[in-house]
């Protein structure tokens, strides 16, 4: 590795925070991530692509159940995604700590995020051990959507500043 990779990699944000949502032996946990890709949607399956730390409780449990939804929580809903991201389903009940509210998914156990942008309910096609890291693939068995902007999606901007994208700037339309 060269020298100044995290100043380097700066250049990456914002990168756009999703949340894991699990549940096993009838509890309900979410944890935040930006280490995610949804497939586009003309390949088959449509499938989204997770990386999770080894030592998480959502790792464990997503191989232990084989499923899991898939959130882009809303702008008013960054201080509890936050606050999921700073301790584990492991020790502590998160989501008795927060304001955020679920609803039942029709494909899986785990529930949906309520007020989110749009969420996933996902089956675990494969795993793969990278390292500190396994990368988690699912397949998208149903996509809910919302009545939320596009825009209220959050992000990671760097550091520990988060935000939302205020708009979108379009440079060209066709691809010719
Ligand atoms: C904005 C943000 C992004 C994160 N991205 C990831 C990620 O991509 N992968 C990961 O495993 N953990 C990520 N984390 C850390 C987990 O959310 C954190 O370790 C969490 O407490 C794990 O909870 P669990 O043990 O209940 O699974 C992120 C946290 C935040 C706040």
């Amino acid at each position: 590795m060269d020298d100044n990779v995290k100043e380097k990699l700066e250049a990456i944000w914002p990168e756009v925070i999703g949340a894991v949502i699990t549940k096993r032996d009838g509890k309900v946990n979410l944890c935040p991530i930006n280490y995610q890709a949804t497939s586009t949607i003309y390949e088959t399956p449509l499938s989204i692509c997770i990386g999770l730390g080894n030592t998480g409780y959502t790792l464990e449990t997503i191989l232990k159940t084989q499923q899991f939804t898939y959130a882009y929580p809303s702008r008013e809903q960054l201080k509890d995604i936050l606050y999921c991201g700073t301790v584990s389903g492991r020790d502590v009940d998160k989501l008795a700590n927060t304001s955020l509210g679920f609803s039942n998914s029709e494909t899986v156990e785990s529930p949906l995020l309520k007020d989110a942008v749009l969420n996933y309910e996902c089956v675990v096609r494969h795993s793969y051990n990278a390292g500190q890291f396994t990368i988690v693939i699912g397949e998208i068995k149903r996509v809910v959507g919302s009545n939320r902007s596009n825009l209220d999606k959050i992000y990671a901007l760097g550091g520990t500043r988060y935000g939302v994208i205020k708009g979108m700037d379009i440079l060209q339309e066709g691809r010719a």
